[in-house]
């Protein structure tokens, strides 16, 4: 019998972690390479791809950047075959690319706009990004696992995918409002729709399908920006990348092996109130 221990084991797997250049996919690649993945870091921005896999590869594991714009079928596909090529399979995949404005140093976050006059290319870019390159990305990959008969693939959410944002926390005395965008709730809110779609699309196959939905990550934000948000939160504080690349890897790994068209909320409690 496997230990609960070993079950989190990646050894002889190949993961695809998509905005593996990003804050969170960052932390999702090397975790999964440290628990013995191959590990194919892909990302738009080729320098941050690079960066990952060089990080992995420093730290003994295997890795291989991609780039590729995942809203391309082309590119996805190419990526994904790129991949199975060099480690030889395909097991499990980390959809984490996303537009996700993030809160500045300074307190800004971009595409801030009130929604009556949220800019229509936007939204539409970020649908694009958030679902149409998610679609693409994941119809690639589950090719490839479909014929394996086995593959894990986990969608990204977020609290704000579960509940609307507290707007609140975004605005600073003396400055225009500004708000977290319209489509970031809608697209991941989606990812619980296409988490369940594919799980039960896949029944009696060896493909299992979960949503990740993280709370907030501490970034070096506005200090302003993060005793507001930690106050909205149970345990008093923004999340550890590292928290929440823990979470992952339980879904990733055969750790969660009876689990399949769920999602695990890892959010300091941002929900529980
Ligand atoms: N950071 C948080 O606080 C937080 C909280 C909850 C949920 N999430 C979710 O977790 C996931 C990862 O978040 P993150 O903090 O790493 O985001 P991030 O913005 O730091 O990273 C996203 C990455 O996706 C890449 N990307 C964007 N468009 C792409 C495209 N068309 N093709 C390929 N790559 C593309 C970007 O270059 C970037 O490296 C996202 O789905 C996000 O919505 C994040």
């Amino acid at each position: 019998m496997t230990s609960a221990l070993e079950r989190y084991r990646l050894d002889g797997r190949v993961a695809l972690v998509t905005g593996g250049g990003g804050l969170l996919g960052r932390h999702f690649a090397r975790t999964l390479a440290e628990a013995g993945a191959a590990v194919g870091v892909l990302d738009i921005r080729a320098d941050a791809a690079a960066r990952v896999a060089q990080e992995i590869e420093a730290q003994g594991g295997r890795a291989l950047a991609l780039v590729a714009d995942i809203t391309d079928p082309q590119q996805a596909h190419d990526a994904v075959h790129q991949l199975v090529r060099t480690f030889g399979r395909l097991d499990i995949l980390v959809n984490s690319a996303a537009l996700d404005p993030k809160v500045s140093a300074e307190g800004e976050v971009r595409t801030a706009s009130a929604f009556e006059d949220f800019p229509l290319e936007t939204w539409r870019q970020a649908l694009d990004v958030n679902l149409t390159g998610t679609f693409l990305i994941t119809q690639a990959a589950a090719r490839v696992m479909r014929e394996q008969n086995y593959g894990v693939i986990i969608n990204l959410g977020s609290t704000y995918g579960l509940v609307g944002p507290d707007q609140r926390i975004y605005q600073k005395p003396g400055q225009p409002p500004q708000y977290k965008p319209v489509y970031y709730t809608v697209t991941k809110a989606a990812m619980l729709g296409f988490t369940r779609y594919l799980a039960t699309y896949y029944a009696g196959t060896g493909i299992r399908v979960n949503t990740l939905v993280p709370g907030g990550v501490y970034n070096h934000q506005d200090p302003e920006f993060v005793a507001k948000y930690a106050q909205r939160t149970v345990m008093g504080r923004m999340a550890q990348a590292e928290e929440i690349a823990a979470a992952l890897l339980f879904l990733a790994s055969d750790a969660s092996s009876y689990m399949t068209g769920a999602h695990l909320v890892v959010d300091g409690g941002w929900t529980a109130w």
